[in-house]
């Protein structure tokens, strides 16, 4: 994976929305300084300038349909967990994309795919993981860094590279869905077979259910007493 570093920009996604086909696909864009970071759901995504990660590479897949686009959230997912653990950090993925270090997230994934005839052309993932940040603003409600759980700073050239690694090895299992889908379901945070606490966002009804399954679409699949419910990204929050 190259990498290209840019000393500030709003957003490395909306860099390469607006690059075009002036980057290389798999070319990683970072920069330590984003203006406005965007996340899911329309929020930001803060970092303090020089200390985190923030970046976001393409790809142009080949013969991914839009209801199988879930497949690269998995492997990205997995690329991310796998470059942790090199860290010594055991992470968790958090349906359908956050990365959880217990019941805190050290690295959000925002994924934004363009879909041309059948298939997704181009797919723009961005990455933000917290690696030296200790001290966050109160809004963010859970975050925990690579710094605060091994009490050292990183140097962020080394974390990239490591990460850039992984991300290659995972994006060419783009092919082998099967795989990555098992390995992502057996990665899941929550997903040891217990009840834990959601809210369903359309009736606000709050409820203890144990997650029974992830289809290939990305729906979450929950298990409350003997009533089985499917869920889209939104559609359910997970209480911390
Ligand atoms: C989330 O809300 O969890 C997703 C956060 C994604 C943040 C990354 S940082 C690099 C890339 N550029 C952005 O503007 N957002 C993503």
């Amino acid at each position: 994976m190259n990498q290209i570093w840019i000393a500030s920009t709003e957003s490395t996604n909306s860099y390469l929305q607006e690059a075009g086909d002036s980057v290389k696909p798999h070319t990683m864009v970072i920069s330590s300084n984003q203006t406005h970071g965007r996340g899911q759901r329309g929020n930001s995504w803060e970092s303090e300038p020089g200390k985190n990660l923030t970046f976001s590479f393409y790809i142009k897949p080949e013969g991914i349909l839009p209801a199988e686009q879930f497949i690269i959230s998995e492997a990205v997912a997995l690329a991310i967990m796998a470059a942790l653990r090199e860290f010594g950090i055991v992470a968790k993925v958090k349906w359908p994309n956050d990365i959880y270090v217990d019941d805190k997230k050290i690295c959000g994934i925002l994924i934004e795919n363009s879909i041309l005839g059948p298939s997704i052309y181009k797919s723009i993932i961005g990455i933000g993981i917290n690696v030296n940040q200790t001290l966050f603003r109160s809004d963010a409600p859970n975050p925990v860094s690579m710094a605060i759980l091994l009490g050292k700073d990183y140097d962020l050239r080394e974390v990239a590279q490591i990460i850039g690694r992984y991300l290659d090895s995972y994006i060419k299992l783009l092919d082998k869905p099967d795989a990555l889908h098992f390995e992502y379901k057996k990665n899941l945070w929550r997903g040891d077979g217990n009840k834990y606490p959601f809210i369903e966002t359309s009736s606000g009804n709050r409820f203890f259910a144990k997650i029974a399954d992830v289809e290939r679409t990305g729906h979450l699949y929950l298990q409350s007493d003997d009533k089985f419910s499917r869920y889209a990204f939104k559609e359910i929050i997970f209480v911390l």
